[in-house]
């Protein structure tokens, strides 16, 4: 959500920050804009609308300057205006400054400002409060220093250390902040430097050769250096060209860790695929491959999943789990929820991760919690995490983005392995995040009842999910068709029994997301209960219902649809096609798989289905209106 990147260096920044911003725009794209210094002023562009517009104004007027500052936004406080566009600047117009969060307390910290001098402050924004208070604290410290220079000792005091000056300053006006920020800032009158500074949004420092860069993504950068240090709460960090210091908003001095990023330049380019999101959907036989790669012992007809770090007794003793996650990340907990308590009989527990945090979930001493997010940087995840933790229960993390603060934070956990994800609309995330809920399901329900017979079919129907993914992905040209049919409907209704029910939700979800089409998710037998009220000529129902234990279930909420008109698009497998024929408008036929896994072979043909549905109507498929792919922000 929002995106941030700084450069300090050898090179012209421009080129480097604007290439940063298109890698980030999947965070934020409301409005975009760079700062640079150049000698002694801050060359500003900034502008609403998208990274293109502000690569327009950046060629008509170059800004030079071998350090700068740059932002990708996703409107919190203000409207996406040109104004309200960061970099904000201090009253000096010296100091710039880029900030993802939200600072909570800036009304107080507007009122104060405006107490002690009259400010002009030229947005809306939370952000040019902070810029102003930091502005004014640097101010005032280097006004002090200059004054006892000038009590008698001018010539031979030592210099003004302005970098250290501008560091305090920052750590200061932090230390007044309610609310959460990543930042970086430059001031014209520090040249080659950088600060950055985080808490409750990601920064990572960027390791290059005498050039340094921050970013609130690696993407960003990666095309420059893989070597990154992964800022921790409350670190400032002060960049030069050819080192940099990390310390503490406390003023302690800080430790750190340089990481390698796993992927590679190459790994987020589009190549071929119009959309990010096709090609994500494209990938899901080497995704979900990789989720489960190492992680499934045939000898012991089980999971191996050692970062949860917990013993077998522990996992034996596991009286009950909670998943808790947002959005796609909470319909693969819902597909967990099934399958854990199939699998294992633990009762499971499905909670929103923003209500989880604000309310008192009853709890017993033996509840293992999961946090599920592939960004691994959702504020309302990390904020149940840490609700979790703090009354002490083991919580764990299933995260995709190496490194993050969920995966940093949580007791243990399981990385997807998914590769970047850049489209908006989560796909392989989603598929790799039920891959590992069945190997947990495997494997506490190998801790307790579950037979070698029934852990070694299992292990047999993940291992054959890459090859059916490739075979659903041979649809697309016929669900495109579908899609293309139904272009003028004025929105779907997805339905789903047991484990495809969650499935159903996902699908409205993925409809809603980047067609702005009204969709709705239910358990197939609710229909009848009220939304078959809906139901209409114009309005087309999508039943999930492949040749499962509940087809003749859902055969007959088919039937209840047709009876009044209402067209039918149903995923089907098996014998599941030929009962259907005479029924359904339309029928994708996927593969046959057993339940447990099935769910994510139901998922792939209605992502596919959203897609072409959103690319007929001219949607921007990756960037979708109002949306960012990481919310940091509650
Ligand atoms: O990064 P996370 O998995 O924590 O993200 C959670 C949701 O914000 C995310 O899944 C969102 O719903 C996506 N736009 C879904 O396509």
């Amino acid at each position: 959500m929002c995106g941030i990147v700084g450069y300090v260096g050898r090179s012209e920044a421009a080129p480097i920050l604007l290439d940063g911003l298109r890698r980030l725009e999947y965070r934020g794209y409301d409005s975009a804009g760079v700062a640079i210094v150049d000698g002694d002023k801050v060359e500003t562009r900034k502008c609403a609308g998208r990274i293109a517009a502000l690569g327009k104004l950046m060629a008509e007027k170059p800004p030079s300057g071998t350090f700068g500052i740059s932002h990708t936004r996703w409107a919190t406080h203000g409207k996406p205006t040109d104004q309200n566009a960061h970099p904000h600047f201090d009253a000096s117009g010296k100091l710039a400054l880029v900030h993802n969060g939200v600072i909570e307390n800036y009304q107080a910290l507007k009122d104060q400002l405006m107490r002690d001098g009259d400010r002009k402050f030229s947005s809306e924004t939370d952000t040019e409060v902070l810029a102003h208070l930091i502005g004014k604290l640097y101010d005032d410290s280097i006004a002090e220093a200059t004054a006892q220079d000038s009590n008698g000792n001018a010539t031979n005091a030592p210099p003004l250390n302005q970098r250290g000056l501008l560091v305090d300053a920052v750590r200061a006006a932090l230390r007044q902040v309610i609310g959460t920020y990543g930042i970086a800032l430059v001031h014209s009158d520090v040249p080659d430097f950088l600060v950055g500074a985080r808490r409750g949004s990601p920064l990572v420092l960027g390791v290059g050769k005498e050039e340094n860069f921050l970013a609130s993504d690696v993407s960003a950068i990666v095309a420059y250096t893989r070597d990154a240090v992964y800022l921790n709460d409350f670190d400032v960090v002060a960049v030069e060209r050819d080192k940099f210091e990390i310390s503490s908003v406390a003023g302690e001095a800080g430790s750190y860790q340089l990481s390698k990023v796993e992927f590679s330049d190459a790994d987020i380019k589009k190549g071929d695929y119009p959309h990010y999101m096709l090609k994500e959907i494209f990938e899901q036989p080497g995704s979900v491959r990789d989720a489960m790669r190492g992680r499934l012992s045939s000898e012991e007809c089980t999971a191996k999943l050692g970062g949860l770090n917990m013993s077998p007794a522990q996992l034996r003793d596991v009286g009950r789990v909670v998943l808790t996650g947002c959005g796609t990340a909470l319909h693969a907990a819902m597909v967990g929820e099934y399958l854990i308590e199939a699998l294992a009989q633990i009762p499971t527990e499905v909670e929103f991760a923003s209500e989880f945090r604000h309310r008192n979930t009853p709890m017993t001493r033996d509840t293992l919690v999961f946090a599920i997010s592939q960004s691994g940087e959702t504020a309302d995840t990390l904020g149940a995490l840490r609700e979790s933790r703090r009354k002490g229960y083991r919580t764990l993390g299933i995260c995709n983005n190496v490194a993050s603060t969920i995966a940093r934070e949580s007791d243990g956990g399981v990385y997807m392995h998914a590769g970047p994800e850049i489209g908006v609309a989560a796909t392989k995330s989603f598929t790799a995040q039920v891959t590992i809920m069945t190997a947990i399901g495997l494997l506490l329900g190998r801790m307790r009842h579950l037979s070698t017979s029934e852990g070694t079919r299992i292990i047999d129907a993940l291992n054959a999910l890459p090859t059916q993914i490739e075979e659903v992905l041979k649809l697309s040209d016929e669900i495109k068709a579908i899609a293309k049919k139904y272009a003028n409907a004025p929105g779907m209704l997805f339905f789903g029994r047991q484990f495809h029910f969650p499935i159903a939700l996902e699908a409205a979800l993925k409809m809603k997301e980047i067609t702005y089409l009204f969709a709705e998710g239910h358990p197939s037998a609710e229909l009848k209960h009220g939304i078959i009220a809906l139901v209409r000529p114009e309005l087309p129902s999508v039943f999930i219902a492949p040749d499962d234990a509940v087809f003749s279930k859902n055969l007959n909420n088919i039937e209840q649809v047709r009876a009044r008109k209402g067209p039918v698009i149903a995923v089907t497998s098996g014998a599941g096609a030929d009962r259907l024929a005479k029924i359904a408008d339309d029928i994708i036929t996927i593969p046959t798989a057993p339940d447990y896994v099935s769910p994510i072979l139901t998922v792939i043909p209605l992502q596919l289905l959203a897609y072409h549905l959103a690319v007929e109507l001219g949607r921007d498929v990756d960037k979708p209106r109002n949306l960012a792919k990481s919310v940091t922000v509650e």
